[in-house]
């Protein structure tokens, strides 16, 4: 039989999360009651008054043409929010960049910057795009492990010497997923430090930048001094106004690697549709209560399933950010073996941790994507369960 996909498709198709999909359906078909902790898709709405500007723009009939980089406007109120929310200063014209989504921009970065044999330091555990970007350009892979016993910060002063000689670009995220920790302003300046030494740039995934609970600082990549020069961050209106669908994020930092990933995207795609601009930018020039009141809703549920899995003995950490639990299961388990049983026995779906990278085994992904009494369920559910493991 003729096999038509290439190598790179080879190399990046995650069997995992098929299978996780595959289970549920089963369940389903078994009649199980399945609560679906899976997929990171927010299920709380966008604020009103961002639906009625995408309503109200979608009825003008002169706003249905190609919109290229989009208009200015967008990046004037990416700047405004980046200083009103994490005070960081970007010139409109040259620092700020359109994406739809930023997906857009992580899949594409790695080919305007790496050549076949430049490596990428990638989390590992990571956000799967990371490592499929790095594939697509044709690079090589360094994961960094993100243990807990280093607080889920990658040791950089670890990375062997003849890999950083090769090394175009790191890859960050805090808060992440799947690993939620938070990093500190000293380790993004030694961050900065390492990266001017190395010559190496530095890209921060920041799209969980607004679910950051127990009144942590949201420290923006860019809020160090010297980031700019050596780093772009990548963030989205997706998980902050639960606009995921609408697939509008941006990029922020070096305008070098500004330019050059515009010049790339004036080669793929021609813009994002003007109405998603108009809400977005209504969004973000709001007055940010509607962020205030969702992290307390994101933070109710939080406590719920954390405090829900503690009663039986599951000792799972409080997520200190972003809408996952990264849970260490419970010891004698492999990643998908639990995930597996919890989804056969119990219709509670949650993601293995390997799928995320090797040192994702020991752990599962929850997303607190259901109502706070749905997640109660799960975790009465889940306790069931374990007891049937002492734990
Ligand atoms: C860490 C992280 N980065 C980026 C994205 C992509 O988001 P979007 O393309 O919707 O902005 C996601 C989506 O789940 C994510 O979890």
């Amino acid at each position: 039989m003729t096999t038509y996909g290439s190598e790179k498709i080879r190399k990046m198709t995650s069997s995992i999360f098929q299978e996780v999909v595959d289970r549920k359906q089963a369940a389903l078909i078994n009649g199980k009651d399945v609560i679906d902790l899976s997929i990171g898709s927010p299920d709380f709405q966008p604020p009103a008054f961002v639906m009625e500007t995408l309503a109200k723009y979608s009825m003008d009939s002169s706003k249905y043409g190609y919109t290229l980089k989009g208009i200015a406007e967008f990046n004037e109120a990416v700047s405004y929010f980046y200083r009103q929310r994490y005070s960081v200063e970007l010139d409109d014209n040259t620092e700020v960049l359109q994406l739809m989504g930023s997906q857009d921009g992580l899949a594409h970065l790695a080919t305007v910057i790496v050549d076949p044999g430049d490596y990428v330091l990638v989390p590992d555990p990571g956000y799967p795009i990371y490592e499929a970007s790095v594939t697509i350009a044709g690079g090589e892979i360094y994961p960094m492990p993100l243990l807990a016993e280093n607080s889920f910060l990658p040791k950089l002063n670890e990375i062997p010497e003849e890999v950083l000689r090769k090394t175009k670009m790191m890859i960050l995220s805090y808060p992440g997923n799947p690993v939620t920790a938070l990093a500190d302003s000293s380790f993004f300046e030694e961050v900065v430090a390492f990266a001017s030494v190395h010559n190496i740039l530095v890209v921060h995934d920041f799209a969980y930048s607004e679910l950051i609970y127990d009144g942590n600082p949201q420290i923006s990549f860019l809020s160090v001094p010297g980031a700019k020069e050596v780093g772009i961050e990548f963030n989205s209106l997706s998980k902050t106004f639960n606009m995921a669908g609408c697939r509008i994020g941006y990029a922020a930092g070096n305008s070098e690697v500004i330019r050059l990933l515009a010049s790339f995207k004036s080669h793929i795609d021609y813009g994002v549709f003007y109405p998603i601009q108009k809400a977005a930018i209504a969004a973000l020039t709001s007055d940010f209560s509607f962020l205030e009141d969702q992290l307390k809703r994101y933070q109710a549920r939080r406590d719920v399933l954390v405090t829900g899995f503690q009663t039986s003995g599951w000792q799972v950490e409080k997520s200190p950010a972003t809408m996952f639990v990264w849970a260490k299961i419970p010891a004698g388990w492999k990643s998908r073996e639990f995930a597996f049983k919890l989804i056969e026995d119990e219709g509670i779906v949650v993601v293995p941790g390997d799928a995320f990278g090797l040192q994702g085994e020991g752990y599962v992904r929850i997303a607190m994507v259901q109502p706070s009494e749905k997640l109660e369920e799960a975790a009465q559910r889940v306790n069931e369960f374990l007891l049937g493991f002492p734990v």
